[in-house]
């Protein structure tokens, strides 16, 4: 299996091989950004690529909302989009090496994005970015899991093995609401940390 380093995403950008780009805010995550309430909640929305989901929060004031990708070309998009922006909001950096604390993590197919193999280290890394209490919640694909990826796929039994031990798992259903390319190949998640 090739590695899915900063060298191989930079190079899917610049091929313009980004077909997970949905151009926009996808119907799940909004209607889960729209009813939160509290705006100073800090979240962090990882592997957030053209960043669309960050968007949303930035244009519904989420002042405390970041995007954070191992991959430049996609932040420099942002920032474009963007121009008021404080640079500090987008983050270029590893996921697995960035330090802070979040109330919220948005997840969207940043997950099955990553090596399988590097699932428990997302799950724990995840845990430790949040506060007390934190949450992490949006999608995760439901196909079965093979050689074959990004995106790689699982299932709600091996989602409630990974992260039941160090989450609660509120909610983790087949979302209604998908993109259709996505239909009935998805589930919308909020795990809280334990
Ligand atoms: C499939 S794309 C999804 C982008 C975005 N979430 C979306 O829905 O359009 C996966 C993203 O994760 C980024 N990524 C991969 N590994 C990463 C890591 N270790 N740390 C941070 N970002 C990473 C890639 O650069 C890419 O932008």
């Amino acid at each position: 299996m090739p590695t899915f380093n900063q060298a191989y995403w930079e190079e899917r950008y610049k091929n313009d091989q980004a077909q997970w780009d949905t151009g926009t805010v996808t119907p799940p995550i909004k209607e889960y950004i729209d009813q939160l309430s509290d705006k100073t909640k800090r979240i962090l929305v990882p592997g957030a690529g053209n960043g669309h989901e960050f968007e949303y929060l930035v244009t519904q004031d989420f002042k405390n909302a970041v995007m954070l990708d191992i991959a430049k070309e996609p932040l420099a998009n942002v920032a474009k989009r963007l121009p008021e922006l404080d640079a500090a909001r987008l983050i270029h950096a590893d996921f697995f090496e960035h330090n802070a604390t979040y109330d919220l993590i948005i997840e969207q197919t940043f997950f099955c994005a990553l090596s399988p193999e590097l699932r428990d280290a997302y799950m724990t890394k995840a845990h430790s970015l949040l506060a007390p209490g934190g949450k992490i919640a949006g999608l995760l694909f439901d196909f079965p899991l093979t050689e074959q990826g990004p995106p790689f796929g699982g299932s709600r039994e091996e989602y409630i093995a990974l992260f039941g031990n160090l989450f609660k798992i509120t909610m983790l259903h087949r979302a209604y609401n998908s993109i259709k390319p996505r239909a009935e190949r998805e589930l919308f998640f909020i795990f809280e940390k334990k």
